[in-house]
């Protein structure tokens, strides 16, 4: 198990590889986007509930624009990190799911 969606009906796995935000797509999660996934809007905002050390760090690019949305700790650009391991759990999750 590599990738986890918590919702707030279940937890899903999900499949395959790329970004956090193609993943979510293809297992049929919504993530807000307004900038096609350049890192530019933070729409696509997930936290990041377990396993964050197990994640792309943080381009400079997705740093500023973390800094200039407001996210918090443990918050990231779901169209700008990957999973490291897939021998490991991520879990995230988003506001609206
Ligand atoms: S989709 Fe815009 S920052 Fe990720």
């Amino acid at each position: 198990m590599a990738l986890v969606a918590r919702t707030r009906r279940a937890d899903l796995v999900l499949r395959g590889t790329g970004t956090l935000m193609s993943r979510c797509l293809a297992g049929g999660l919504p993530v807000a986007s307004a900038c096609s996934g350049r890192g530019a809007c933070a729409k696509c905002l997930v936290t990041v509930l377990e396993g964050a050390a197990h994640l792309t760090p943080p381009r400079p690019h997705e740093s500023r624009t973390l800094g200039r949305n407001g996210a918090g700790p443990g918050q990231r650009l779901s169209c700008q990190c990957r999973v490291t391991d897939p021998s490991v759990t991520v879990v995230v999750t988003t506001g609206y799911w």
